[in-house]
């Protein structure tokens, strides 16, 4: 498994957090609940003036953001 790392996110007061796992743009929601089924988004409020990290990798112990546990994917990895 390989991780491209967390999501940045600035300057935003809210953004919509998939919950159904069927999202084109994980982790964000972009309506494919709809189409497919599943639980609507989870809406989180955001201070525009700071930056946030959401994690891809699924690995975080601080859902929904980084804790920077991608990087230990990359190192755990097997080696090819
Ligand atoms: S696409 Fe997954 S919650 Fe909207």
């Amino acid at each position: 498994m390989s991780s491209k790392g967390p999501l940045k996110i600035e300057n935003a007061r809210q953004i919509a957090l998939c919950t159904c796992m069927q999202s084109n743009h994980w982790p964000l929601c972009d309506a494919t609940h709809h189409t497919l089924g599943g639980d609507g988004p989870k809406l989180i409020e955001l201070d525009p003036r700071k930056t946030y990290y959401f994690c891809t990798c699924h690995k975080t112990k601080k859902s929904p953001y980084c804790d920077g546990s991608h990087e230990n994917i990359e190192k755990d990895a097997p080696i090819k």
